[in-house]
This record gives structure tokens, C-alpha cells and sequence, in this order.
């Protein structure tokens, strides 16, 4: 398989915050030494704590934020280093939905206008945009007499289906979905994943599908990704990192999941990790996550853990003694 999006070693540094001093704090390593692949009509989910550096990533990938070093690889062309203008003809191919649907939807446009934006960039005429962004209003489940409408007359799972409208307005190839059902309630949430999926299959979409919900990433998903600290500790085909996870981090995490079967539920065993997650202006030696690791040796300490083949399959974990 040639990979659609393939990222290597990408780092993106923040400067540090001021503190009340007014100096600035230390440079923030938000997104640090990062590389997956990803396939044309795939799936992988990107799971992990609150700060880990997830919606880093996507925004990077789409080339909303410029990464500080690595490259960005989309169908053999390297995008990473590419200016606005050389973005132009990128742009397209990749979109982005983001978590909540209105206030990611400029209030004073109306529908029509929202989704006809990015085709009106790509130098569309207005009435063909407004033609296009009919069909798309169909075609995510909403009638287009809806078009002259706003975004507050609209409920939140409506409004996503806007939102990811005009993420499909220009036909991409990979749509980032930033936790997309997360400020929804949960009744809707399984109508909005469903319409993803439905979509996927039709248009061959490639996601990039940013969750901290596991039991959600682990229905949509074909691989994941676990982060800590600007980190993938863990990546592989999804059955192999929820059935036998390698790395202690995403056996804490998945260990936190509540079970269906009310007998393995009761049997659950939860690991509970001590402390908050260290700041990334701040990360700990060897193994970042060391002083939350109940398998924490020595070595751990000093030694950083690479990412690679742990178990029987093809899933990688960065870890000196992951498990299985
Ligand atoms: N523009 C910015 N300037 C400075 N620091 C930033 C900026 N954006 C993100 N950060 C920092 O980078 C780190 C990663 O943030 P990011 O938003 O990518 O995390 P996340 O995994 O998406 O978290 P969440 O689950 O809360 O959405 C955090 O420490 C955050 O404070
Ligand atoms: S390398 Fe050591 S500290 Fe890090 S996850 Fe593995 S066992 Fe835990
Ligand atoms: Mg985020």
C-alpha cells in the first residue's frame, strides 16, 4: 500500500507562556517526533490525555499550523515546507471537522454561504458553488430549502452535518475530525458517526479521526494511535491494540472503558495513574511517562523507548518492556 499521508518525525514547538513575571516560560514540545502512516479510504483513530497533542497533530497535517521540523507527505509530493501559495493546489484534499459545530460556523453567514466558502476560494462561480452545496446538503442528510438558514437554527447534530458539508465541499481525499461528537449529545452521536461512515464508504474518504471517547474510535477506526506527551507510544490495526495493548499507557487508558458484558464488566480490572500528565515544557527523562508507569524500571529513567514491533503482529509500542 502507498500511504495517501504519510508523516515523519514531525515536531511542532510553541514558545513558552508568560508567566507573571513576563518572562517567557519554556518552549513547549506541544507535538514531538510523530510519524504514521495513513491509507486512501482509512481510518486511524488518534487517542490519548487531554494536552497529548492531538489536535496538534491534525491541525499540522492540514497545514493550519506550520510544523517546526519533519515532513508531511501527501501522495509522494512533500507539503510540509509548502508557503500559502504553495498550498493552493493541497488544500482541497484535505479538511478538517472540528468539535463544536457552532462556533466553528460563522453565525452571521447563512448555510449557503458556509459551504460555498471553500469552493468560492477555489474560484468556483456563485452559482455553481450554491448548486454544490445543495447536493451536499442532501447528501449529509438535510434538506437544501435549508440553505438561507443560519447556524443557531440549527440543533448541534444538524450543525455538524453543516460542518462536515463544507468539509466535503472540495472533494478531499482526508478529512481531520477533531473529537466531531464530543459536544453532541449522545443520543445524536451515533446518527453523526453513522453519516461519517456512510460517507466514507461513498466518497473513499481517508480520516484522520481525533477522539478521547475509546469505545467511538474503536467502532470507526481500521488503526490507532495512542499519544502521551507529544508521542505515539502505540500504534497499530485497532483489535490489536484493544485486545492485547502493549504499552502500559494504553492498557491504563483502556482499562478505564466500561464493558457491554455486565461479567466482564464486574471482572474489569482498572489501573489508575497517579498524577496529572507532566507539561511538555517540562517532560520528564528517558521514558516520559516513567513517573506514571506502574512497570517502571531503571532503565526507564534514563533510556527513551523507540517505537517498534511488540507482539506477534505488526503494532509497534515504545516501551523496554511492553507487555505481551
Ligand atoms: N497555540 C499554542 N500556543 C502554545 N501552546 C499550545 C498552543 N496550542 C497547543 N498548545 C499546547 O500544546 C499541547 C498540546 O495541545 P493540543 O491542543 O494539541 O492537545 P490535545 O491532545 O488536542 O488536548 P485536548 O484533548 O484537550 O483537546 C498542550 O500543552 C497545549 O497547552
Ligand atoms: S519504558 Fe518503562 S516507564 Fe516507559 S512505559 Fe515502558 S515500562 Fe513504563
Ligand atoms: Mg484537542
Amino acid at each position: 500500500m502507498t500511504a495517501l499521508l504519510s508523516v515523519r518525525d514531525l515536531v511542532k514547538t510553541f514558545p513558552g507562556r508568560r508567566g507573571r513575571t513576563g518572562r517567557a516560560g519554556p518552549p513547549v514540545r506541544a507535538v514531538d517526533g510523530v510519524s504514521f502512516d495513513l491509507g486512501a479510504g482509512e481510518t486511524l483513530g488518534l487517542v490519548g490525555e487531554s494536552g497529548c497533542g492531538k489536535s496538534t497533530t491534525g491541525r499540522l497535517v492540514v497545514r493550519l499550523l506550520d510544523p517546526t521540523e519533519g515532513s508531511i507527505t501527501l501522495d509522494g509530493q512533500d507539503i510540509g515546507g509548502l508557503g500559502p501559495a504553495g498550498m493552493r493546489p493541497y488544500r482541497k484534499h484535505l479538511q478538517m471537522v472540528f468539535q463544536d459545530p457552532h462556533s466553528s460556523l460563522n453565525p452571521r453567514q447563512t448555510v449557503a454561504r458556509i459551504i460555498s466558502e471553500p469552493l468560492l476560494v477555489q474560484g468556483a462561480s456563485a452559482a455553481d458553488a450554491r448548486r454544490r452545496a445543495a447536493e451536499l446538503m442532501d447528501l449529509v442528510g438535510l434538506v437544501p430549502e435549508q440553505l438561507d438558514r443560519y447556524p443557531h437554527e440549527f440543533s448541534g447534530g444538524q450543525a455538524q452535518r453543516i460542518g462536515i458539508a463544507r468539509s466535503l465541499a472540495t472533494s478531499p481525499r482526508l478529512v481531520v475530525a477533531d473529537e466531531p461528537v464530543s459536544a453532541l449529545d449522545v443520543s445524536v452521536q451515533a446518527q453523526v458517526v453513522n453519516l461519517m461512515e456512510r460517507l466514507q464508504r461513498e466518497l473513499g474518504l481517508a480520516y484522520l479521526f481525533i477522539a478521547h471517547d475509546l469505545s467511538v474510535v474503536k467502532r470507526v477506526c481500521d488503526r490507532v494511535a495512542v499519544m502521551y506527551l507529544g508521542r505515539i507510544v502505540e500504534i497499530g490495526d485497532k483489535h490489536e491494540v484493544y485486545g492485547s495493548p502493549a504499552h502500559p499507557y494504553t492498557r491504563a487508558l483502556l482499562s478505564a472503558v466500561p464493558l457491554p458484558d455486565p461479567a466482564a464488566e464486574r471482572a474489569r480490572e482498572r489501573i489508575v495513574l497517579l498524577g496529572d500528565p507532566p507539561s511538555p515544557a517540562d517532560p520528564p527523562s528517558g521514558c516520559t511517562f516513567h513517573p506514571r508507569c506502574p512497570k517502571a524500571q531503571e532503565r526507564c529513567r534514563t533510556e527513551q523507548p523507540l517505537l517498534r514491533i511488540a507482539g506477534p503482529g505488526t503494532r509497534q509500542a515504545a516501551c523496554h518492556f511492553p507487555e505481551a
